[in-house]
C-alpha cells in the first residue's frame, strides 16, 4: 500500500475530537481516518503537563502501530504540552496540532488585536495560546480563562438552557468587561463549540467567535499535500476507537460529532 492511501489518524482525550474530525472530513472527504478517544483516562485538562505528555505518547502509539500517514492531535490540552515530544517519537510522520491553527484563526478575526481565549486549567496553565498567537502577530492583547465547567456541561448534553447560560455568564462577562473588550473569542477546547448557543446569547452579535477545527482541518490538508500524501479520489471511511465505555463513547460522542454513533462500531482499545 502506498503512504497516500493510509488512513489519517486523530487522537483526543475524549469524544470532544469529534468536531475536528467532522472538520477533517469535510475538508479532506476522500480520505480514511481512524479516531481514538482515550476516554479511560479523560479529562486530560485537570491534569499535569507530564501526564498529559505521557498519556498522549500511549494513546498516539496505538494508533501509528497501525500504519498511518499523519497524525492530527484534536485535543488542545495535548497540542498545548505533547506536540514536541510527538515528533520526537513519531517523527518523520507528520503531526498536526490544533493550536496554531487556532491561533491563526484568532488572529484573522480579530480586528481590534484583543482576543479573549477560553480553555481547559492545562492549556491556560501552558500559555500556549499567547505563545502562539503572538509567534503570529505580537501586538495581539490576549486574556485567557479556564473554563472548566463547560467540558462537564457538554459532556452531559446540557448545551443550552438556564444553567448552560448562568455558567457562560459566570465565565465570560468578567472578559468582556474591559473598557476596551476583546472584539474575538477563541473556543481553545474541544468541547465548548457545543456551547455556541449560550456563549452567543451572553456576548452578543459584536463578538467574533472562533474555534481550531476548521483551520485544522486546513492545516492538515495542506501538510499532506506539500508530501504528496493527499488521496484525491475515492469516500473515505471513519473508524471510531475508545480506551473505555463504547456505549458512553456512541452516546455523548453524538452530541459532538453532530450524527448518531453505534456503539458496536466503537472499537474498545486496551492501554
Ligand atoms: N480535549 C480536551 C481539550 O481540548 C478537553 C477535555 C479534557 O479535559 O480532556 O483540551
Amino acid at each position: 500500500m502506498s503512504d497516500a492511501a493510509l488512513p489519517i489518524a486523530v487522537f483526543d482525550s475524549g469524544v470532544g475530537g469529534l468536531t475536528v474530525l467532522r472538520a477533517l472530513r469535510a475538508e479532506m472527504p476522500e480520505e480514511d481516518f481512524i479516531y481514538l478517544g482515550d476516554t479511560a483516562r479523560l479529562p486530560y485538562g485537570t491534569k499535569s503537563a507530564d501526564t498529559v505528555c505521557r498519556y498522549a505518547l500511549q494513546a498516539s502509539a496505538l494508533l501509528v502501530d497501525r500504519g498511518v500517514k499523519c497524525l492530527v492531535v484534536a485535543c488542545n490540552t495535548a497540542s498545548s504540552v505533547a506536540l514536541p515530544a510527538l515528533d520526537a517519537r513519531f517523527g518523520p510522520l507528520p503531526v498536526v496540532g490544533v493550536i496554531e491553527p487556532g491561533a491563526s484563526a484568532a488572529v484573522r478575526a480579530s480586528g481590534t488585536v484583543r482576543v479573549a481565549v477560553i480553555a481547559t486549567e492545562g492549556t491556560v496553565r501552558g500559555n500556549a495560546y499567547p505563545r502562539a498567537i503572538a509567534r503570529i502577530r505580537p501586538d495581539v492583547e490576549v486574556i485567557q480563562r479556564a473554563c472548566a465547567l463547560f467540558v462537564s456541561l457538554a459532556e452531559e448534553g446540557w448545551t443550552d438552557g438556564p444553567i448552560a447560560e448562568a455558567v457562560a455568564r459566570r465565565y465570560l462577562e468578567p472578559l468582556f468587561r474591559a473598557e476596551e473588550p476583546p472584539d474575538t473569542l477563541l473556543l481553545g477546547c474541544t468541547h465548548f463549540p457545543a456551547l455556541m448557543a449560550p456563549i452567543r446569547r451572553v456576548l452578543g452579535e459584536r463578538v467574533r467567535i472562533v474555534d481550531s477545527a476548521a483551520t485544522t482541518a486546513e492545516a492538515t490538508d495542506a501538510c499532506l499535500s506539500s508530501l504528496g500524501l493527499r488521496r484525491r479520489s475515492g469516500i473515505g471511511s471513519v473508524h471510531l476507537a475508545a480506551t473505555d465505555g463504547p456505549e458512553r463513547f456512541a452516546r455523548v460522542g453524538s452530541i459532538f460529532s453532530g450524527e448518531p454513533i453505534n456503539p458496536d462500531d466503537v472499537e474498545l482499545l486496551d492501554l
